[in-house]
């Protein structure tokens, strides 16, 4: 079955068009490879795709060209898709905020409405764990207010849950949202805290502990949030039949519409994560104590009840062993 990964060149959309190759999907990936980091790492995860020569097909573009993708789903007609490219990160929104709109708002646009037009049978896309910002109420089930953003990341990210779920009514497009919480695992992200402070510790840099290292993460290893996505690729959504208007939970709908928590199931608190670090590395890090940075949640627990219960995910890397395989990829990948 032919599927549309977006983001394919990404970290999170690399692992997931491996593991669809791995069950028989022909992924048609897309990215257009922008500089917000290092473009090499981008490309040698593209390469590393194409050895599953006619399984994994590439195309370099950009989702806010409308004609552009149009042409891509004409020629493949997919029956699914994988959205996750975006433009990532937190702290960046407050430098660079027109990024956020053209590849979370235009660019997911684009793709939401070829997917209606090509009737796909399922449209599952990356959200963000983000969303909760200004609550406080740990751990975040999806059943709890999502409507407080602290930046504009998370009301980005917001908003497409809000066009999926208008598609969803009016267009019957079977959609699913997922909220991911803070992946990390090789091929990672250059601007994330794993790679940054080992790419600091091993080079005798200081690392920046903004809140002073009070800040709290749910760490998902890249593989669990993969086996999640596949899961979800898998079960096209339903409408719930005993979803309440009264009282409506806003994960679910009456019409074909799904959110889920994917996390790791355990807050750790970054000083922990730290110590995990410079255990593996065998090596002390110099730590520079900063204040709360603008737009950062200071606590970050999910709950994964639902996803457990609905589709029988069970995330199995715990951090100790995730932080392992990170830093042996990072060694082998860097020639460290
Ligand atoms: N990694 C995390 O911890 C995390 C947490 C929550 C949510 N997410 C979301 O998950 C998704 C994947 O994240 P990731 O960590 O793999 O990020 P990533 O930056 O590694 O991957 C995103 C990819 O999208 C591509 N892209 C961006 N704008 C594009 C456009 N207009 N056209 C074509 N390609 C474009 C980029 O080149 C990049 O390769 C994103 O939607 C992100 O917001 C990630």
């Amino acid at each position: 079955m032919k599927i549309i990964v977006t983001g394919a060149a990404g970290f999170v959309g690399y692992h997931v068009s491996k593991l669809l190759i791995k069950n028989n999907y022909t992924v048609i990936g897309i990215d257009n490879l922008n500089n917000y980091y290092d473009v090499k790492l981008k490309k040698n995860r593209i390469k590393d795709l194409k050895k599953y020569n006619k399984k994994f097909i590439f195309y370099k573009k950009d989702l806010s060209n409308y004609n552009d993708i149009n042409k891509i789903f004409k020629k493949h007609k997919p029956k699914k898709i994988v959205h996750l490219a975006a433009q990532a990160g937190v702290r960046y929104s407050l430098i660079n905020p027109k990024a956020y709109i053209n590849a979370n708002l235009l660019a997911f646009f684009n793709v939401i409405d070829l997917s209606k037009i090509y009737k796909l049978k399922n449209f599952v896309y990356a959200s963000s764990s983000s969303i909760y910002g200004a609550n406080t109420s740990l751990p975040f089930t999806e059943k709890k207010i999502a409507d407080h953003p602290i930046q504009l990341y998370a009301a980005t990210k917001r908003s497409n849950e809000l066009i999926a779920h208008a598609y969803s009514a009016i267009h019957k497009l079977p959609t699913i949202g997922l909220r991911f919480f803070t992946a990390y695992g090789p091929w990672g992200r250059p601007d994330q805290a794993l790679f940054l402070f080992t790419k600091n510790i091993l080079e005798n840099r200081p690392i920046n502990l903004f809140n002073f290292g009070n800040h709290s993460r749910d760490f998902t290893y890249v593989d669990d949030i993969s086996d999640a996505i596949f899961l979800c690729v898998k079960k096209i959504p339903k409408k719930d039949l005993i979803w309440n208007s009264n009282k409506p939970d806003p994960s679910s709908s009456k019409y074909p519409f799904k959110i889920y928590n994917i996390g790791g199931n355990k807050r750790i608190n970054l000083k922990t994560y730290i110590k995990l670090i410079e255990k593996n590395l065998n090596k002390k890090a110099k730590i520079k104590l900063m204040p709360l940075q603008k737009g950062d949640v200071v606590h970050v627990s999910s709950s994964i009840v639902k996803i457990k219960k609905e589709l029988g995910y069970n995330p199995k890397i715990s951090v100790e062993k995730g932080i392992k395989k990170f830093i042996d990829w990072y060694k082998k990948y860097y020639k460290y």
